[in-house]
C-alpha cells in the first residue's frame, strides 16, 4: 500500500497547521450567536466565507472535487455535504456546519453541530452523546494506537446509547491536502487497522444517526441523506497524534457539551 500521503508534521508545519486551525475555531465560534431560527443556511456560508477572507486564509473544500461551497450545512436528516441554501432553519432544527481553511498551504478540517433556537431533550441528548463519542475517540490518537482502537472507541459511545455510527463516512489524514491517508473508521476492533505515529495529523470526525445509517444522495449529486430520514450528527476536530493528542481545532465552542454550551 502506498501510504506517501499520510501527513507526519515537522515543527514548521504544525505551527501553520495550528494557525490555520485557530481560523476554523475562531469562525465555528462565532457561528454559536450567529446561527439562530429564520436564517438562511446561505448567510452562514456568506458569513463564514467573509470571516475566512478577513484572516487570510482561504476555504478548504469549495473547488475540491468541483465542491462549489466554502461550508457543508448539512439540516436534521442530512448526513454530510448539504449544500448552503435558501431554506430557512426552524426551531427545533439541528444544523451541521463542515468547513475548513487552508492557511500558508496548511488545511484545517472541523465541524459542529448546532441546535437551532430550543431543541427537544431527545434531540439534546442526542448531540452530546455523538460529541462525547469525538473526545472518546480523541483519547485513542496516540503513538503506537491503531485507527481501529479509535473506531472501536467512536462506536461504543454511540451504542451504548442506542445511537448507529456511520460505516460509510470516514475521517481522514490531513496536513498539506485535505484528504490524506490513513481512513479514520467511525466502526472498528481494537487493535486492527493503521498505526498511529507522533506528530502525525488526522481529522477524526464522528458521523452518527438516530435510526439507520443507510443513505442515498439527492439530485444535487452531494447532499447524503439518511434513507429512513432518521437525524444525524457530525462533530469533527483536525488533531495531531500525540500522547497526550494535540486537538488544534480547539476553541472555547468545545470547552463543555452542547448541553451546556447551548442552555
Ligand atoms: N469535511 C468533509 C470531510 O471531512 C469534506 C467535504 S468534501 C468537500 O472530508 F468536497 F466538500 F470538500
Ligand atoms: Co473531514
Amino acid at each position: 500500500m502506498n501510504k506517501s500521503n499520510i501527513q507526519i508534521l515537522d515543527k514548521k508545519s504544525l505551527n501553520k497547521s495550528k494557525q490555520s486551525a485557530k481560523i476554523t475555531g475562531e469562525v465555528l465560534l462565532a457561528l454559536k450567536q450567529f446561527i439562530k431560527p429564520g436564517i438562511k443556511t446561505i448567510e452562514i456560508e456568506n458569513m463564514v466565507l467573509a470571516e475566512i477572507k478577513e484572516r487570510n486564509s482561504k476555504p478548504a473544500f469549495q473547488g475540491y472535487n468541483n465542491y462549489p461551497f466554502a461550508t457543508c450545512i448539512s439540516v436534521n436528516e442530512d448526513f454530510v455535504h448539504g449544500f448552503p441554501s435558501d431554506r430557512i432553519l426552524l426551531e427545533g432544527d439541528i444544523v451541521t456546519v463542515d468547513f475548513g481553511v487552508i492557511f500558508e498551504k496548511m488545511y484545517s478540517d472541523s465541524a459542529y453541530t448546532y441546535p437551532v433556537g430550543q431543541i427537544s431533550q431527545k434531540n439534546m441528548d442526542f448531540l452530546d452523546c455523538v460529541w462525547d463519542s469525538l473526545y472518546s475517540s480523541i483519547e485513542q490518537a496516540k503513538p503506537g494506537k491503531k485507527t481501529g482502537d479509535i473506531g472501536f472507541a467512536t462506536q461504543e459511545v454511540l451504542l451504548r446509547k442506542g445511537y448507529n455510527p456511520s460505516a460509510e463516512l470516514f475521517g481522514h489524514g490531513i496536513g498539506t491536502i485535505l484528504h490524506g491517508e490513513p481512513l479514520i473508521p467511525n466502526f472498528g476492533t481494537k487493535g486492527t487497522g493503521e498505526t498511529l505515529s507522533s506528530n502525525q495529523c488526522i481529522a477524526i470526525e464522528i458521523m452518527a444517526s438516530q435510526g439507520n445509517t443507510k443513505t442515498y444522495t439527492k439530485s444535487d449529486g452531494w447532499t447524503v441523506v439518511t434513507q429512513d430520514h432518521s437525524l444525524t450528527a457530525h462533530y469533527e476536530h483536525t488533531v495531531v497524534v500525540n500522547d497526550p493528542p494535540m486537538i488544534l481545532t480547539d476553541c472555547e465552542l468545545w470547552s463543555k457539551k452542547p448541553s451546556i454550551i447551548f442552555k
